[in-house]
């Protein structure tokens, strides 16, 4: 049974649907968002819990199936993703689970980039398997390599773009064409771009998922995710695998990530700003091997950039000449930016993959990936832009 709705909003531009879409207001006209802290809910007459129960009356019955401050949540992002329906997951990787596990059985077979999150490698490449579900791990931007992987038991297509951490750029309108002519389905890791810059759903994509750890919430507050599709691919692949299995979002979450949304183009563009002024201060720096942004001319996929996404990123990846003793000295002389391997943050983030987010791959595996000992992905926040290149600068002097 569906739980109630609230309009999507669709005339209104995104950041207008960001701080209004999905609002159910209570009795008590609340100017922000409600938090419903309630596990269940109770019914005035045994015939409304029954009509509840058949799905005659809508309405809420339980916290795992449905919460009116989840809804409002996932309704937010339905509006701001430009989907039909949204579901909301305890985590990122919950949502990742979710949409691939949801969509396949045994004897199945998925097809997926190599260049993925470490936790969604796991997810590909050991877990599946291990429920008779085979899979192939292809390099993401050659198109002939997904074409060739493709079985006549290929269910699902699955990459994210740009990639994490080397942001790579996958063209998501050709894979979809070649796994919608296999007969089979592309959900896409949007995370890196957020919906304000690129729309897989518009590029030909069946489903979206996200982890709203990081952009939605963006100020290091809580985990979540999100799974953002057509109704009827909810339905069929997610609707009921989510009820029984639980991995739902507590509502706290789901009102601080609604808050969040609130703000969030104001501090993905200002993190893209400061983003892509770092982008061109260490274009050429001596210290530095290699530069990789979105947002320039001189990225590998800089046309599939600017036919997909309508903004650069709040992340850049710099190699440090010298390996994993130099890019540690860099990281140790850092006094404003922080080591971490989160990213979305107000607060500048670097981290070092090869150590941290990708330390399970193999060194060959990496280097596939191009994610060498010196590779640092750096995560712009919302500090003074001048105080971030600053602190840069300064650490590449200790390098
Ligand atoms: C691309 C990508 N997908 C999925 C996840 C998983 O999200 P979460 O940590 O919220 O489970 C992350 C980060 O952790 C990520 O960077």
């Amino acid at each position: 049974m569906p739980a109630p709705r609230a309009p999507t909003l669709a005339h209104y531009r995104p950041e207008t649907r960001l701080v209004h879409g999905g609002t159910l207001r209570s009795q008590f006209g609340e100017t922000s968002e409600a938090l419903f802290l309630t596990q269940g809910f109770v019914y005035e007459t045994a015939e409304q819990c029954e009509a509840r129960f058949t799905g005659d009356e809508p309405g809420f019955l339980y916290a795992r199936l449905a919460n009116p401050t989840v809804a409002m949540f996932e309704s937010r992002m339905a509006a701001f993703e430009g989907a039909e329906a949204a579901r909301a997951t305890a985590s990122g990787m919950a949502a990742v689970n979710a949409a691939l596990m949801g969509q396949v059985r045994a004897g199945d077979h998925v097809v997926a980039a190599k260049a993925l999150f470490g936790s969604c490698r796991y997810i590909v490449e050991d877990l599946l398997p291990r429920f008779g579900v085979a899979s192939t791990l292809v390099n993401g931007t050659d198109l002939d390599q997904w074409r060739d992987a493709v079985r006549p038991n290929t269910r699902a297509f699955f990459f994210e773009t740009p990639t994490n951490p080397a942001l790579e750029v996958i063209d998501i309108a050709a894979v979809a064409a070649i796994a919608h002519a296999a007969g089979a389905t592309l959900t896409v890791d949007n995370v890196f771009a957020t919906p304000l810059y690129q729309s897989p759903l518009a590029h030909g994509a069946d489903c979206v998922v996200y982890s709203a750890t990081k952009h939605i919430d963006g100020q290091g507050r809580c985990l979540g995710g999100v799974v953002l599709a057509s109704e009827a691919f909810i339905q069929k692949h997610l609707h009921h695998f989510l009820r029984q299995t639980g991995p739902s979002m507590s509502p706290f979450n789901a009102w601080v990530l609604l808050k969040g949304l609130e703000t969030l183009p104001l501090r993905v563009r200002r993190q893209t700003e400061t983003a892509t002024a770092l982008s061109v201060m260490l274009a050429g720096h001596p210290k530095l091997k290699r530069l990789v942004y979105p947002g320039r001319p001189d990225h590998p996929q800089a046309d599939i950039v600017r036919r997909q996404m309508r903004g650069g990123s709040t992340l850049l990846a710099i190699e440090i000449d010298g390996g994993k003793a130099a890019a540690f000295r860099f990281l140790n002389a850092l006094r404003l930016l922080a080591i971490s391997n989160n990213l979305g943050d107000a607060k500048s983030l670097v981290t070092h993959p090869a150590t941290t987010t990708h330390q399970r791959l193999t060194p060959e595996q990496r280097a596939e990936l191009g994610i060498s000992d010196g590779l640092i992905r750096i995560s712009a926040g919302l500090e003074h832009p001048d105080d971030v290149a600053e602190d840069v600068l300064n650490a590449l002097k200790a390098v």
